[in-house]
């Protein structure tokens, strides 16, 4: 089981996200345990001040080191069982390494994952230095706080864990995903990232007078894959020509 511990100022921020679908059900079959922890909690005095203003002055907040390091500490030595090697600890903000597919399924192979939500102008940088082994930005634009990135990673995260999504051929043909390896398995690699996915239609066949691509009808499986590959790289190369250059398409079946 994925334990995912999410250190916050809000941790009833947490009860709606994981609530429902997939993630709900992942908890149910116990692939995932997911904790929000206070982290007012790690504080010691009457205030639990968890924020303090920036050494060298400017406006603004910046989250301490000490309640964080307490937090973190305190989640490492209740799971001491977790192997060091397959233990994260991560720091969500705006500075990070860029999240991707490639680091899900990285993550996705972990025993426990700590996340540390950001919040005000920032966090002392000692968390990001000596205790995260990691920092993450979901994307390049400003969030209020870690919260909502924290979310987005478990997210990702859990529904590539094996018997999260009810079906398992899907995951190989997500955007971002589909590679040679791919294969009807979705097992591949997670340095193989490939483009976007192909367009995806559902009954009816004609609706307000447009109509589903007459070959998606022919029953002709060959020629459906080539069409496929054929939209996926050209929806890349419109949408997304960054990805372009690390692009080996093969759509499977
Ligand atoms: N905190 C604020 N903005 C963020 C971002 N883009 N990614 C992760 N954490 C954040």
């Amino acid at each position: 089981m994925l334990h995912f511990d999410i250190v916050t100022i809000f941790p009833e921020f947490f009860a709606g996200p994981f609530s429902h679908g997939i993630l709900k059900r992942a908890q149910e079959t116990e692939l995932v345990k997911i904790t929000a922890h206070d982290l007012r909690r790690f504080t010691e005095d009457k205030h639990r001040t968890v924020d303090d203003r920036p050494f060298g002055g400017g406006a603004g907040m910046v989250l301490k080191a000490e309640p964080v390091f307490k937090a973190v500490e305190s989640l490492i030595a209740a799971g001491m069982k977790h192997e060091f090697a397959r233990r994260e600890i991560i720091l969500l903000s705006p500075q990070g390494k860029k999240f991707t597919q490639a680091e899900a399924f990285r993550l996705a192979e972990r025993e426990s994952i700590i996340l540390i939500c950001g919040r005000y102008e920032g966090v002392d940088e000692r968390v990001a230095e000596h205790l995260a082994t990691s920092e993450l930005s979901i994307g390049d634009y400003v969030l209020t706080g870690g919260e909502l990135a924290a979310a987005v990673v478990v997210d990702a995260v859990t529904r590539l864990i094996p018997g999260a999504l009810g079906n398992e051929v899907s995951r190989a043909l997500d955007s971002f995903s589909f590679t040679p390896a791919a294969g009807p398995t979705g097992k591949m690699d997670a340095a193989e990232v490939g483009g976007l996915s192909w367009p995806q239609y559902t009954r009816p066949e004609e609706f307000r007078g447009w109509k589903v691509p007459e070959i998606l009808m022919s029953g002709n499986h060959r020629e459906i894959q080539k069409w496929r590959e054929e939209k996926a790289r050209g929806k890349t190369a419109r949408m997304r020509p960054d990805l372009l250059p690390n692009l080996e398409f093969k759509a499977v079946r």
